[in-house]
């Protein structure tokens, strides 16, 4: 699929914009604070409904304005697709689907496939259990649409249950209420870890020749799922926390606990792993996701690349602009040397100057 192009009124810093995309490489390029990854944004929010900043609809407005509108158009193999977003100050978005408004954002889910990447995705590895599965549940839920759906009624049930938890001395029901809770938790916490889990098997191959690829073959790097709970003991472990459950006021096993282990000759690099075999494992992770997607989709996602390249090595840079030239980019950096240095093609040129976009070539 690619994104032919994408209007925006005021969103960020824009007031208005036009944009014309090449259904290869596009750079946007320009100082710091101009409104870069602010294009990128909007494209990734239109076709995800949400921002990789994972900030609120409002955040995203015009300073001093009530709403903010992204038209984008994309198109997969011959069908073109308009996609709508308003953004509302205190509402949730609205969002129309070829002029048709749909009731849930989540119908947007799947039309089309958008990888972010950003130069804090390169500290995946040293960073806590909470990114990493947010790598995994962003993923997932592009792709599996019933994930979705059992992500965010396990979350919704999983707040209630804890607000439950810190108020139990004032329910006589409590306990009775926990029962019932318990059970959803179960029915939608066992569709997560199986997603989970197929998932991960799914990325421990590909990674792993990636990563072969990356590091020469001298390194091999092993991707695990580190489950808070197996499945068949999941509701025992729910009984036998209870009593803790009520005294630390929190629910202490599930699926909202898991972790993803990397490791190199079986040394968690997570924890042990220098630096450098941390950023490899980070960027052979995020190559793995765009291999992942056109497999499982049969179609190519378009790759939203924000400022990564000026914090890679020339090794790493290459491998990066080599992996990725069969699929449409929008890349943001400060300048064009990398590129030129690299002799990678760009085919269309933007420069970013507060608010304002100028095509240069
Ligand atoms: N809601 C908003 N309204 C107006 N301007 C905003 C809003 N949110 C962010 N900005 C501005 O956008 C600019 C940052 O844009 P960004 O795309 O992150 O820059 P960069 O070119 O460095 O990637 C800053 O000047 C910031 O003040
Ligand atoms: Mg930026």
């Amino acid at each position: 699929m690619i994104v032919e192009s994408v209007k925006l009124d005021q969103f960020r810093n824009y007031k208005s914009l036009e944009l014309e995309f090449d259904s290869g490489t596009n750079l946007f390029y320009g100082d710091n604070a101009q409104g870069k990854t602010n294009v990128l944004e909007a494209v990734y929010l239109c076709g995800t409904t949400r921002s990789h900043r994972a900030g609120k609809d409002r955040e995203m407005i015009r300073f001093g304005q009530e709403e903010a509108h992204i038209c984008m158009r994309i198109r997969k193999g011959d069908v073109p697709y308009r996609i709508d977003m308003h953004l509302k100050k205190n509402r949730s978005k609205g969002i129309a689907i070829n002029g048709s408004p749909v009731r849930k954002a989540s119908e947007l889910v799947g039309l089309g496939n958008f990888v972010f990447f950003s130069p804090e995705d390169l500290n995946i590895i040293k960073n806590g259990p909470a990114e990493r599965r947010r790598f995994l549940d962003m993923e997932l839920c592009q792709l599996d649409r019933i994930y979705l759906y059992q992500l965010s009624n396990y979350n919704k049930l999983l707040v209630q249950r804890n607000r439950l938890l810190k108020d139990y001395a004032g329910y006589p029901e409590a306990e009775a209420m926990l029962d019932i809770m318990d059970e959803q938790l179960l029915q939608y916490g066992t569709v997560i870890i199986e997603a989970r889990e197929r998932f991960v098997r799914e990325l421990g191959g590909i990674i792993g020749r990636i990563h072969g690829n990356l590091s020469g073959n001298r390194e091999v790097l092993e991707v695990t799922y580190e489950k808070d709970t197996q499945i068949s003991q999941f509701a025992a472990r729910l009984k036998q926390n209870r009593e803790r459950d009520i005294r630390s006021k929190m629910t202490n096993c599930g699926p909202h606990r898991d972790d993803l282990c990397f490791a190199i000759r079986e040394v968690d690099i997570r924890r042990f792993g220098s630096q450098g075999q941390q950023r490899t494992a980070a960027l052979s992770l995020k190559l793995a996701e765009i291999e992942i997607v056109k497999q499982s989709v049969k179609d190519t996602p378009v790759l939203l690349l924000d400022d990564v390249l000026s914090e890679l090595d020339s090794r790493r840079q290459r491998y990066l602009l080599e992996s990725i030239h069969d699929i449409q980019t929008m890349i943001t950096g400060t300048g064009v040397d990398d590129f030129v240095e690299n002799n990678f093609k760009i085919n269309r040129l933007f420069q970013v100057t507060d608010g304002t976009v100028s095509q240069k070539n």
